[in-house]
Parts: C-alpha cells; structure tokens; sequence
C-alpha cells in the first residue's frame, strides 16, 4: 500500500468513527433538552453503546499500521500541510486511546461513576471528610493514568496535556504567575474602591419571552447562523458541534437577573462561531475539521462573552434596543450605570458565578492545589485546609464551609484532574488575540457601536476557525500575535476596564 493510499484510508475510517460519534452527539443534545425523564437508562444504553463502538474501532491495529504507513512519507515534508496536520493528530490520539490499559480505564469508569454521587451527598452535607476516601481513589488511579501515557518532568504534563495538547506546567505556571502577582493587587483595590457601579440594575424584572427575543438577535448579529444552528433551554448550557451545518446552543433563563442568559448565550454562540467556522464540508471527522483545544475554545467564548459583550461600545448598538424590549428595568438606566452593573466585581466562594475579574483566581487556586495533590505534597485529606488558606489569600475572604469551597466542582470527583487550567488558559488566550486584533483593525470599536461584528469574525475565521487543527495551540497563538502566551494583554485589558469603572 502507498503511503498517499493509507492515508486515504485512515482518513475514510476517522470520517465514519466521526459520523457514528455525531450521533451520540444528537443523542445527547435530546437528553439535556427535550428527553422525557424516564428515558435516562436507556439513552445511556445508546450513548455508551455508540461511545464502545468508535473506540474499538479507532484502536484497531489496522488504524496504527495506516497511520505508520503514511509516517515518514512525503506527505508529512511539509509539517504544516494538510496531510502533516491530520497525520500528527490522529497519532496522537491513537496513542493515548492505546496507551492506557484496559482495566485501567475500566477502574476508573468505575470509581468515577462511584465517586461523582459520593461527592455530590458529600457537597450536599458540606462534610469533605465523606468525600476524602474516594479523592484518594481517583487521585491514585489518575497518577496511574499519567504514568500509563508518560510525562517529561512531574504527571501533571501527561493530565494537563489530555486537555490542552501541547501545553505544559510551566508555561501554564509561568503566565499565571504574572496574572496572580497583578490580579490579586488589583481585586483588592476594587474591593476598597469608594466607588461602585448599583449592581441592582441586572437583579430587576426581565420577562424570560423577552430575554429569549433579545439573545437571539443577540446572537444573530454576531453572526450566528439560525439556519446551521438553534437555540434552546437546558439546565447547564452548552454548545454542540453536531455536524456539517448544525451547530446547536443551549442556554438557560433567570426572571431576576439579566446576566445569565445574555451573556451565557454570547458565550455559547462564539463557541459556535468557532464551530461553525471549521472546514467542516470538507474536513469534518478529521484533525483539520477540529478545533484546537479546549483553551482555544474557550478563548472564542470569552471574547465574545466578555471583549465584545462587556464592552462599553457594544452597548452603545444594543442600549436602545435593550430598553425598547425591557421598558420598565432599563427605562431610565444610562449606558455608563448599565455597563458598570455588567461589570461589577465582588469575590464570592463559587467558580461558576465569578465575575471576569475574580475568575482566573479561583482557576489558579485550582491548578496550584491539584498539582501539588499529584505531586504528593498536598494530601486529600487536608484538602480542605489548603483551599481554604489560599482562598483567603486571593480573593480575601473566608471559606465558611466546605460546599462553598473544596466540594464546589464536580471535576475531581469525575476524574477530569488537570482540566481546570484550560479555562484561564481561554481567558489569556482570549485578550491577546483580541489585542491582537483591536491593533490590525484600529476601527474596530466603531464597528460595534454600529452593531457590525463581521470583521472580527472575519478576523477570527481567517486567523483561528479555518485552520483546524493545522497549528497546536502554543504555535497558533505565536503565528497570529507573535508572542508567546503571556499574562500581560488580559491584565492591560482589565486595568483599563475596572480602572474606569472602579475610578482606581
Ligand atoms: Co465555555
């Protein structure tokens, strides 16, 4: 067989496996949204049926002959090329799909599938002690993961590297550490600021029709795609890449706070612009057809979340529009009070309710705990302790029990160890390239007070969404902002934000 031959094939098999995993996708979707609730067993049934079926079909030997076969072929002489980029992607998958032992993997369904309730009662307690014993478990089975696919230095890189290929623990450590010596002074100074935005103006009245109406045009003007796409309600949002064509979100509505479903559907929508930017036609079920990472991805929500949709020039298009549709909340709101409410910063216990600023210490405070956990310096059992000590050191106040603190995330309990990072990782990711993009289109807040979002999506798709998985992340942020990772955009960014807005 000729190596362009293998390859030919090796592309063929990944768009099937692709195709038979879109629908445990679909599957998927129907549960979190219209599924009734007594259907839960057998949906599992599907899924995990279709989920055994691409995985043995993808850790057949006859994938690792083709993808040796096209290895070290001409097709990879030029290693940004298509072919390149597909080849080097699927081996390495194909190696983390082979390299973990059977009962290793099964141990570890198991135990998460234990631990994930026993958190959950433990949380429900706020008792962490209930929940120790089974941290040690994941904990001991996941350093047996890491030591399974190999890693240079310490197992954090094998766990990190899971989710965020390519990246490593120190240049993670190195662009949080600049953001944590900055960050942490400038919480502070908020915290003391004598003046503050009236935080009251998103906790009024907002009719839930009405929301829906103002997200979807949201949306739309973003640039999302009613036709390749939808809309609808969910416990906890998300977005969908299904398929050429069909890229759903889903969001979910509060009557007292307009934040929630405004800026969740921003940032599930530029999710989907990311998704929906992708070569699918042409690429999908194939590395090239993929987003990068999850820090990649998450980079495009939060710009589009925070850059664009806290911005004060994005409400200069929607602050009419905004009080046409909610008279009575925002009648006699000006754009300043309005913006400043969006932005208002106040340090609070839980991760998912964190405004913009204080986010990345609660991620930070993750990735310093669970790295020393896998480093044997942090026991479980003194978990709580810890979190709790360096809680009070960023965010200035004291945890007063543990579901408010080290029992707050599902995360542990599921095994994803080594996944928190990736989420300031798209924060950092997020304001360089948007930097980066503000300085090749000077005009670019004009557009928004416009209401025109098309040429940074134009900017985003050319530089970001249409290359797919042709560059790792670290390479594609130096291509496109000729620097490294650094703390520095998103702490320039949001000393000029809050120093407005705080009068710091
Ligand atoms: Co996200």
């Amino acid at each position: 067989m000729t190596p362009q031959a293998a390859y030919d094939e090796l592309i063929k098999k990944c768009k099937e496996i692709s195709t038979l995993g879109s629908a445990a996708s679909i599957l998927h979707w129907d549960q979190e949204t219209y599924m009734p609730k007594n259907g839960v067993a057998h949906r599992s049934e599907q899924i995990g049926l279709i989920a055994r079926m691409c995985h043995q079909q993808f850790v057949d030997p006859k994938i690792g002959d083709l993808i040796s076969a096209a290895e070290g072929s001409d097709l990879v002489k030029d290693p940004e090329s298509e072919a390149a980029a597909n080849i080097r992607e699927i081996r390495y998958e194909y190696d983390k799909a082979t390299k973990l032992p059977n009962d290793l993997v099964e141990a570890l369904a198991k135990t998460t599938a234990q631990a994930t309730p026993a958190w959950a009662e433990a949380r429900k307690k706020s008792d962490f002690a209930m929940f120790v014993p089974w941290l040690e478990k994941v904990l001991d089975l996941t350093i047996k993961k890491a030591e399974a696919i190999g890693y240079e230095g310490e197992p954090y890189n094998a766990l990190l590297d899971t989710y965020e290929p390519g990246a490593t623990v120190a240049q993670v450590e190195s662009a949080f550490a600049g953001l944590r010596k900055e960050l942490v002074p400038l919480v502070a100074a908020i915290k003391d600021s004598k003046k503050k935005p009236d935080e009251s103006i998103i906790m009024r009245s907002y009719d839930v029709e009405k929301q829906k109406i103002f997200g979807e045009s949201v949306a739309a003007a973003m640039g999302y795609d009613f036709d390749a796409g939808r809309l609808d309600i969910t416990t906890h949002p998300f977005c969908t890449g299904i398929g050429p064509g069909d890229t759903r979100i889903l969001t979910r509505y509060n009557p007292n706070r307009i934040n929630d479903a405004l800026f969740g559907t921003m940032h599930e929508a530029g999710h989907a612009l990311y998704e929906m930017g992708l070569e699918k036609e042409k690429y999908f079920g194939t590395p090239m057809g993929e987003s990068v990472s999850l820090g990649i991805h998450e980079s495009q929500s939060r710009m589009w979340e925070n850059q664009v949709g806290r911005s004060k020039a994005f409400w200069v298009y929607f602050m009419p529009q905004a009080q046409r549709i909610f008279r009575e909340a925002l009648g006699d709101v000006s754009i300043d009070d309005f913006y400043g409410a969006i932005n208002y910063v106040k340090p609070s216990y839980i991760r998912v309710e964190a405004d913009e600023a204080t986010y990345n210490l609660h991620i930070m405070l993750r990735f310093e705990l669970e790295r020393a956990m896998t480093k044997g310096e942090i026991k479980p059992k003194d978990m709580a302790g810890e979190w709790n000590k360096r809680f009070k050191d960023y965010l200035g106040i004291e945890v007063d029990k543990d579901a408010n603190g080290c029992l707050q995330d599902v995360h542990w309990s599921s095994g994803l160890i080594g996944y928190f990072p990736t989420y300031a990782l798209g924060n950092l990711y997020a304001a360089q390239f948007f930097a980066k993009a503000k300085q090749d289109m000077p005009n670019l807040e004009e557009d928004f007070k416009q209401g025109n979002f098309a040429n940074l999506l134009g900017w985003l798709r050319k530089n970001i969404h249409r290359h797919g998985q042709r560059y790792r992340a670290n390479v594609l942020c130096e291509k496109i902002t000729g620097k490294p990772l650094s703390h520095e955009p998103l702490m320039t960014y949001m000393k000029a934000k809050y120093g407005e807005i705080y009068g710091l």
